[in-house]
């Protein structure tokens, strides 16, 4: 029997571990890293590779990737990805996914990081893709909300998203309010966008950053030059 993204959310375990990580990260003023960021990258790092026409059991285990991604915060934030990765390897294993799926989600786990992580595999790079694409003002904590902050700010500014996957490219464009900027967005962005490239070339695409419809990355040749 295989295991589905659903079997590894009801899982007692790995519900506390995204609930704890989440708890620590507020702690210490990081934006939203619970249900709604963990559920937005399961679901659009299974879209990317539905998209691009990969098989189904290789979308089920990027959904389930990015489930469980950010656990090794509930560790420290300093190589959460190579902690989660430890962590989940007997917790998956244990729970009957075969040895070889459990290699993959690991992998692209520990793999998701801006310090240490590059596209190992297809499952890789879709979940580098759903993560660092994530800005949005519901991640801002209600509770600590602060506009000096760079990352409030930037996340409240980004009222919604729209990701495009065809023709060979992975867009995604911000519909971004006056109260932030693409400077301040590029200020903390700039990595994971480069990240989004790699990511994107790993599959065979361009990546297209867009900010209120206005590109921002990649150099194109103007028409009749
Ligand atoms: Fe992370
Ligand atoms: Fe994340």
């Amino acid at each position: 029997m295989e295991i589905t993204l659903n079997d590894v959310k009801n899982n007692e375990t790995i519900r506390e571990l995204v609930s704890h990580a989440n708890k620590c990260l507020e702690v210490i003023g990081y934006t939203d890293h619970g249900p709604r960021h963990v559920g937005y990258v399961s679901r659009i790092a299974g879209e990317i590779l539905e998209k691009l026409g990969m098989p189904e059991r290789r979308i089920e285990l990027a959904k389930i990737a990015g489930w469980v991604h950010d656990v090794g915060n509930m560790i420290n934030r300093k190589n959460h990805g190579l902690d989660g990765a430890v962590m989940l390897f007997p917790i998956l294993c244990e729970i009957g996914m075969p040895v070889a799926e459990v290699c993959d989600v690991c992998a692209a786990v520990g793999s998701h990081e801006e310090e240490t992580g590059k596209p190992v595999s297809d499952i890789s790079a879709a979940l580098i893709l759903a993560d660092k694409i994530d800005a949005h003002r519901a991640r801002v904590r209600v509770k600590k909300f602060d506009l000096a902050d760079i990352h409030d700010r930037v996340n409240y500014s980004i009222q919604s998203t729209k990701l495009t996957v065809q023709d060979g490219t992975i867009a995604i464009d911000y519909n971004m309010s006056s109260s932030s900027s693409p400077m301040d967005f590029l200020m903390i962005y700039l990595t994971r966008m480069q990240m989004c490239e790699k990511s994107a070339e790993f599959l065979g695409c361009n990546f297209g950053l867009y900010i209120n419809g206005v590109k921002l990355n990649r150099w194109e040749e103007p028409d009749g030059v």
